[in-house]
């Protein structure tokens, strides 16, 4: 499959919390229930989910919730979570472009700063769009080893 992520083929939207499974669960809850797909908050109002459709097929999500980190001063904050990509999509930038269409829609929003427990494989993903590590490395039992990051928009 060729794929051309500079393309108009691209279209980046808001969906619902339902939606993000179909990339949610194989990428981030592989060999587990699809109920374990659900995160709390993912229904609230004040919750964002963003979806990239690559020719019509859904391949990435994103969800943004209101969530204040006590390390930060900043008033306004949101926590990613669920930031994911299918495998076969991946290092195409579409992961890229995701963020950056949702850091416009939380900055439009007066989202002052982003942060997030990152997975340590995907830390480089993240420092190239210009989120920092905060602390030590830690463990989330059954994920694995992961950094706080962050970045005022
Ligand atoms: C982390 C993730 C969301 C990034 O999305 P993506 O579309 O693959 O990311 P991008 O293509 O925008 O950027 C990936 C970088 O790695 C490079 N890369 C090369 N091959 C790659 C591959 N097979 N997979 C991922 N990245 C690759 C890309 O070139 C790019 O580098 P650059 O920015 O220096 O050019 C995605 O890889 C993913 O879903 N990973 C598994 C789940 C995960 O770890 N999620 C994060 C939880 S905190």
């Amino acid at each position: 499959m060729k794929i051309n992520s500079n393309t108009t083929d691209i279209n980046i939207k808001r969906i619902t919390a339902l939606e993000t499974y179909p990339v949610r669960h194989p990428v981030l809850r592989e060999g587990r229930p699809f109920e374990t797909c659900k995160m709390e908050a993912d229904d609230l109002e004040s919750t964002f989910h963003f979806g990239l459709y690559y020719k019509n097929k859904l391949v990435g999500v994103a969800t943004f919730m209101m969530d204040k980190d006590l390390r930060f001063t900043e008033k306004k904050q949101y926590r990613l979570r669920g930031m994911a990509v299918l495998t076969a999509y991946q290092g195409y930038h579409f992961g890229k472009q995701l963020l950056q269409f949702a850091e416009q829609f939380l900055k439009v929003n007066k989202v002052e700063r982003v942060w997030f427990n990152a997975r340590t494989k995907a830390l480089s993903f993240y420092k190239n769009n210009g989120y920092n590590t905060y602390g030590s490395i830690f463990d989330i039992p059954d994920i694995g080893p992961h950094y706080v990051m962050s970045k005022i928009l």
